[in-house]
Formats: structure tokens, sequence, C-alpha cells
């Protein structure tokens, strides 16, 4: 992260606070998140798209902070579930710059959006008009979008690829499966069609699939202006801003991102004839994940004549990545100096499967030990948030950092939270 400080080899410091003074205080594995970091990213987008709403994607990370830091900052929140969802409301975000998303939204997860008064609902499936509508209720009113299938492969891993023909999500531009969703949609009083929405996956670096989904899905408005007369004033591309997660790896520019896209839409719409609708992006990776770190305690080393194991205090329950999409991180050795040389090592979790790898052959100090401490970088987006209860290790607290002081946001899951949900015999 671009805050971090090194003023002696290993006392890496983030947001002012070494992050081994953060291991001892509040035990490891932890999370660490740079609030500033966090801010400064917010900033970047604002600056980049000056004229678009930027919703945070709350599935990246979410914690009653972060909402508050999100709606200091100016962004609307994307939620997916009533959790997320009423975590938001509860800590005084307002329910008009939320927007829920979701391919299988619960009775829980729709009673909570409409009773609490979320800004838009996107629908993703056919079968969820008439639904949407009944709960909504013939004297009620509900701003909506679509979520519209654009058919480009684009995002870091086939298991997070969503702008592809055939997969669970939106309703495709082809062979008029959207358009006839829209004409049920308008047949519909209660519901208003603000825009059409989609998402082509995450971890994208170019800009050229953003590009392609300008023109597919400004196509799209054009069919239905001619076919309706309608003129939808939002369209919503989602996110999927491709990060670095190592020194050297590619990360999308959001400058040119910006630039393209607004270039794109302008060149689009005057084709078609339409006004150009506002823009709505929705990044959680790229505002959560570099301003998070994880940190670990060395446990066990194993030296074997092919491979140096070195095991650390969580894994897959805590970052599933690797594990789910072969993602790969650079974890460095923190809080004591050593001359020894680099050597390859694996470093895994302690967790009982051999899958449970965070990071295959990377660089560490040869003399790496048990008590050693390792940071992880970038861990911000879909560690947490996608923790699980694998073996009962408890998830990791969340600690934020700024201006030399560091807070806990999150604690620990403790033994005995675990222990409160088990009520049977
Ligand atoms: N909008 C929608 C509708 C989404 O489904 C997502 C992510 C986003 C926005 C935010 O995408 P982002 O800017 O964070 O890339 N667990 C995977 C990522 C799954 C993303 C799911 N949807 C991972 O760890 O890479």
């Amino acid at each position: 992260p671009a805050s971090a400080t090194e003023p002696r080899p290993g006392a890496l410091a983030v947001g002012g606070v070494p992050l081994a003074e953060i291991a001892d205080r509040f035990a490891t594995p932890v999370y660490v998140l740079d609030e500033a970091e966090v801010r400064d990213r917010c900033r970047t987008y604002r600056d980049a798209f000056p004229d678009a709403e930027i919703l945070y994607a709350a599935k990246a990370f979410l914690c009653r902070a972060m909402i508050h830091w999100m709606n200091e900052e100016g962004l609307g929140l994307d939620v997916c579930s009533a959790g997320e969802l009423e975590l938001a409301v509860t800590t005084g975000f307002p329910a008009e710059r939320i927007v829920l998303h979701g391919n299988a939204k619960s009775p829980r997860d729709l009673e909570s959006a409409l009773r609490l008064g979320v800004g838009r609902i996107v629908i993703d499936s056919p079968s969820e008009i008439a639904r949407l509508a009944a709960a909504v209720g013939p004297r009620g009113h509900q701003k909506v979008m679509v979520r519209v299938v654009p058919g480009i492969s684009a995002g870091g891993h086939e298991k997070i690829r969503t702008g592809t023909e055939d997969q669970k999500f939106g309703i495709s531009v082809r062979d008029g499966y959207a358009q006839h969703a829209i004409a049920r949609i308008l047949d519909q009083p209660q519901l208003e069609l603000t825009g059409l929405h989609c998402h082509l996956g995450s971890q994208i670096t170019g800009v050229k699939p953003y590009l392609t989904a300008v023109r597919r899905v400004v196509g799209l408005m054009a069919c239905l202006h001619a076919q309706h007369g309608l003129v939808l004033p939002e369209l919503d591309l989602g996110g999927g801003h491709g990060i670095a997660y190592r020194p050297g790896d590619k990360a999308l520019d959001l400058t040119s991102l910006a630039r393209k896209v607004r270039a794109g839409l302008t060149e689009a719409c005057s084709a078609a004839g339409l006004p150009v609708p506002r823009l709505i992006i929705e990044p959680g990776r790229a505002i959560a994940g570099p301003a998070g770190i994880a940190l670990y305690r060395v446990l066990a080393v194993k030296r074997t004549g092919a491979r140096t194991y070195v095991a650390v205090d969580g894994g897959m329950s805590d970052n599933p990545r690797p594990a789910l999409y072969g993602v790969r991180y650079a974890p460095r050795l923190i809080g004591r100096r050593t001359t020894a040389q680099p050597a390859l090592a694996t470093v895994v979790g302690r967790h009982c499967e051999a899958g449970d790898v965070l990071a295959a052959d990377v660089e560490l100090p040869a003399d790496v030990r048990p008590g050693d401490l390792l940071a992880v970088p970038v861990a911000g987006a879909y560690h947490l948030s996608m923790a699980s209860g694998y073996n009962l290790v408890g998830r990791p607290p969340v600690v934020a950092v700024r201006d030399g002081r560091a807070r806990l946001l999150v604690r620990r899951e403790s033994l005995d939270d675990i222990r409160s949900r088990d009520v049977g015999l």
C-alpha cells in the first residue's frame, strides 16, 4: 500500500503503526486496514469519475467503520443481502444510496430492501419481475435496474467471469431475452426502470471489455428507445477493476478507464440518438484490497529435499482465494532483521487439508523460523468477507490504523462465539 513505510528492514509500518506491534497487541492472525488508503482510493475514484455515481461493492469487505468511511467519502453502496443492507442502514448509511443485487434474492432480502427503502433493486432474472411487483404492491413504488449479460469474457479467473453467456447472472442481450423481460417490467406501474446494469467480472486489468460492454448495452438502449420510446437515465457498468497483488502485477488504470468509457459512451449514445445516461460504477476490490494486510505468526517450518514449508496460524479459512482462484500473493517477513539470503518457500495454513496453501514458491529469508511474523499485503478484499468456520479456528479480528494509532474494528471470533450458536444436543 502507498502509505507503508519501512524505517529499517523488517520494521514495516502502516498508517504510522509498526505491524509487529499490532501482532503483539491483538495477536495473530489479524487483518490490518489502512484507513487513509481506503479513503484515498475513494477520492481517486471520485476524481477519475467526477460525474459518476460510485457504489462501493460491500461484498469485498464490510464492517461498520467501512460503511461510515464510504458515507463520509460520498460513495453509495452495492449490497447483495439483507445482512449487508441492514448493517449499512443501522450504521446510519442512507438507504436511498444503496443498490440491492442478487441472482437469488431471498424473501428476507426483499422484505428488508422494501422496508428500509433501498434506492434501487437490480432485477437479475425474468422470474423476479412478478415477485418483486407483488412484494412492492399495487400502490407502492420501487426504482429498479435490469442486469443484462453482454456476452463478454473478462476477469482474472473463470469463476469470477460474469459477462459471458451461459452463467447464473443476468439476462442475455441476445435473442431478445432482455427486451422481453424489460417489456414485462414496463407493464408493472409500481416498478420504475431507471437503467441497465452489467457486471463483466472481477480482477479485470484492461479497458477494452468495458468499452465493448458500453457499445452492447447502448445498443440495447437504442432498441428499447425504438420499441417503447424509452429513454433510460442510468447505466451501471458494475465493478471488476483489477489491482496488483504482487509487485509487478498489472492493475487497471482508472484514469484511462474513466476517459475511454466516457468517450465510448458519448460516441455510442450520439450514434444512437440517445442522451448520455448517468454512469454508475461499483468497485469493491480496488477500494478495499490494497488497504488491507494479513498478519500471521509462523508456527512450524519443515525443510524437505524438495521444498520448505512455512506453516502459519491462519490459512484457507481467512483467505480462500489461492485455493479457489489460484491467486498469488507476496508474503514477507516482518518484525526482525535478518541478513539471510532469500530462498524459495511455500507458505501454508493450519487447516486439515493439503490444498491449504497461501503462497506457493515465494521468496522468504532462508532463516525463516517458528515465531516469525509474515505480512501478506493486498488482503483487504474477499478475504474476511469470504472467511469460513473451517476447523472452528475462529475468524480473525480487523484492526484499523491511522495517524500512528491502531484501533479494533471487528473482534476475533472466540470459542464462546462458536459454542453459543451450537444449541442442540
Ligand atoms: N458489482 C457486482 C454486481 C458484483 O457482483 C461485484 C463482484 C462487484 C460489483 C465488485 O467487483 P470488484 O470491483 O470487487 O471486482 N471472490 C472473488 C471476487 C468475486 C466478485 C463478485 N462480484 C475474488 O476473491 O476474487
